[in-house]
């Protein structure tokens, strides 16, 4: 029996990792955490003990004792709970990319010392632990991260001057909560996707290239220095690499169609426009500075998404509202926990001060 702590259960990777755990007899609930939704009726429904609404989730962690903890948090939020399972080596499904992002090398000293398993549940990061998973680091040359491209793939920078939040939420293949789904149109989510799998599988930027490929079927490509590339292919549905995470390395068995190939599948491939999508550039540049300027570069981005959809900001406003907190931040590396959450604090004070207040 494995006991899965859920944080972010009230969410869309919260809710779809419930039905994995109905699912499969082999797991269960052992805390549940959110933000402020109310949690009863779901811990009673699932016998769950260990309930917690925001606040310091490490306290919820160490009263459960869970074996595997999936951080489902949306946001920084999620930063403790991340350090908290990789120090101690407790298996950690990671949705919440925003906190390796901002954690960077922390996260992965404390999964040195800890010397548990980090398995990704981003799809497009879990289909690059798979095809990677085995091979000598030696023998791979680059990796390729697929992006949607979003609501707004194709359009002109002029043409989404006057975007509204409703076009923004307007997801073509996927699914999500409201702060990723606006990440996928901007495409700092998959700016966010280059930092994660940087920090994950120890890759340097150059040799992590992203490209727009619209039907989200092929997840993710490693190249390896013979010339040979594998892909990972499926319908877009998070069910897939939330199960893998959950019931790893047994890989069971979940309702998702499988891929019908001779009933045709389109795949087109394209680079991204950096120019009418700047996030995914200057996420790239945040990463090569590195220190903390990743970190700046998620809080500054939490801040002006959260001010796009609170009708504050307009949806090139948030990109202009990254690089100025990235122009004035002084990106020094944080030594410890409490160094990254001044950076991260600092960072937001600066991105609040280019957001007009309601
Ligand atoms: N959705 C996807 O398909 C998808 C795919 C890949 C990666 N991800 C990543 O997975 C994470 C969650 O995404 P989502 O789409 O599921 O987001 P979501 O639907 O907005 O859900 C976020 C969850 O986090 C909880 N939460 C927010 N602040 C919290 C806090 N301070 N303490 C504890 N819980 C808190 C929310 O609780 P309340 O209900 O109380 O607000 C909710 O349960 C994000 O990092 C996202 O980038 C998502």
């Amino acid at each position: 029996m494995r006991r899965i702590a859920l944080l972010g259960a009230t969410g869309s990777i919260g809710r779809q990792a419930i039905e994995v755990v109905e699912r499969n007899p082999e797991l269960e609930l052992c805390a549940l955490a959110a933000g402020s939704s109310d949690l009863t009726e779901l811990a009673s429904e699932h016998g769950v003990a260990h309930v917690q609404r925001g606040g310091d989730l490490t306290e919820l962690l160490d009263a459960a004792e869970p074996d595997v903890v999936l951080n489902a948090v949306v946001g920084f939020a999620g930063v403790g709970a991340t350090l908290w399972a990789l120090e101690r080596g407790i298996t950690l499904a990671l949705a919440n990319k925003e906190s390796l992002v901002a954690a960077g090398e922390l996260a992965l000293a404390a999964k040195e010392r800890g010397g548990g398993l980090l398995l990704p549940v981003d799809s497009e990061h879990s289909a690059l632990f798979q095809c990677l998973e085995g091979r000598a680091p030696e023998s791979v040359d680059s990796l390729v991260l697929t992006a949607s491209g979003g609501p707004f793939r194709g359009r002109r920078r002029s043409e989404l001057e006057g975007v509204t939040v409703e076009e923004a939420l307007a997801h073509p293949t996927w699914s999500m909560g409201p702060k990723i789904t606006v990440d996928s149109a901007t495409l700092a989510n998959k700016g966010l996707e280059l930092l994660e799998a940087h920090f994950l599988f120890g890759v340097r930027y150059e040799a992590i290239e992203v490209v727009v490929h619209p039907t989200s079927v092929v997840h993710a490509v490693v190249r390896f220095r013979d010339g040979a590339a594998l892909a990972h292919l499926g319908y877009p549905d998070m069910t897939v690499p939330i199960s893998f995470a959950l019931t790893y390395p047994e890989r069971a068995e979940t309702d998702v169609p499988h891929l019908d190939l001779a009933g045709g599948l389109t795949l087109e491939f394209s680079a991204p426009d950096l120019e009418t999508f700047p996030l995914l550039a200057l996420a790239r540049r945040a990463g090569e500075a590195g220190g903390t300027y990743p970190a700046v570069f998620n809080a500054a981005n939490e801040i002006a998404v959260a001010a796009f959809l609170d009708g504050r900001l307009p949806f090139l406003g948030i990109a202009d509202v990254v690089a100025d907190a990235l122009e004035r931040a002084d990106g020094a590396p944080a030594r410890d926990l409490e160094e990254l959450v001044e950076a991260d604090e600092e960072a937001r004070r600066l991105a609040g001060s280019g957001v007009p207040v309601a």
